[in-house]
């Protein structure tokens, strides 16, 4: 049974004690509502190093005001359950005042530079500013060794990425892949918030990822998935691209690389999703 931690304090002297017996660490930043997506990522924790953390923390500055902050899903103690027969050693917890102990207001928060104002950044401004900010927070709290992203998030985890490289910061990223419903749909917290209807509609996602895999260049793949998403019913497009892997960065009309990442994100029954895959081209 993982250890339920909510202070600083107690959080440093377990962490100590496994520095003291040379021990690695792997942690997993969530929000909670934990699903397989985030089990996936336990998992390749548990593999990664001798311990791991898994911290539950909803980030206020990650939400602009009207993103529902506090609508969104909280179920500690069935994320405790969720997480009972895995390897995981504690579950950190922390309120807003451990995190930022100056407050809100007071907090120096990561800049995520240009990348950060494109696609996710355009439509929530500040959003990746607030990611940056709380995972080098957790970062400094937890001193993980490793520490564990979902692909599912692809823009989050280029960024935190470019900021461990940047910031010369001592943790390897291990990225996996997103975990699906046999539907296809990425699981995701917010698919909780979908109701029956507003659930089949979202399965156009899955069909568009796999329509652009079909094409045979970066700009099929766009107009194929593109076409996919417009023409489903009740499904509201924020955008469908593709971007370079290693620069989230648009791929252009009259580039054609052999790798890119279709990103979409759209809205469906009030709720929004957002999925990507990787493509290959060539042999
Ligand atoms: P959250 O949405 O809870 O996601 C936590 C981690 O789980 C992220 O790395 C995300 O990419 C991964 N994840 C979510 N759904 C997944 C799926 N279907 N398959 C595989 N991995 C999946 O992302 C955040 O929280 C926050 O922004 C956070 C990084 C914790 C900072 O607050």
């Amino acid at each position: 049974m993982p250890a339920i931690v909510h202070t600083l304090e107690e959080l440093q002297g377990i962490r100590e004690a496994w520095r003291k017996a040379g021990e690695s660490v792997a942690l997993v930043p969530t929000m909670g509502s934990l699903h397989e997506g985030h089990k996936a990522l336990v998992t390749r924790a548990t593999e990664e190093a001798d311990r791991c953390v898994v911290s539950i923390f909803v980030n206020p500055l990650q939400f602009s005001s009207d993103e529902g902050f506090d609508d969104y899903p909280r179920s500690l103690h069935s994320d405790e359950a969720f997480l009972a027969d895995t390897l995981v050693d504690v579950i950190f917890a922390p309120t807003v005042e451990v995190v930022y102990p100056d407050g809100l207001d007071a907090v120096v928060t990561h800049n995520a530079g240009p990348i950060g104002e494109t696609f996710e950044g355009a439509s929530r401004p500040g959003h990746f500013d607030g990611v940056l900010t709380v995972v080098a927070r957790l970062f400094e709290c937890v001193t993980p060794d490793v520490a564990v992203f979902g692909c599912k998030d692809a823009q989050q985890l280029f960024l935190v990425q470019q900021m461990v490289r940047d910031e010369q910061m001592p943790v390897r990223i291990v990225e996996v892949d997103t975990v699906r419903d046999s539907g296809g749909l990425a699981l995701s917290s917010r698919n909780a918030l979908l109701d029956e209807e507003s659930a089949r509609q979202a399965l156009a996602i899955p069909k568009a990822l796999e329509a652009a895999g079909e094409a045979d260049n970066p700009h099929h793949a766009r107009s194929r998935a593109r076409e996919v998403l417009e023409g489903a019913p009740g499904l509201d497009v924020d955008y469908v691209d593709v971007v370079d892997p290693s620069t989230f960065t648009r791929v252009d009309e009259g580039h054609t690389p052999q790798e890119v990442r279709l990103i979409v994100a759209v809205t469906v029954g009030g709720v929004r999703l957002i999925d990507n895959r990787l493509i290959h081209f060539g042999q």
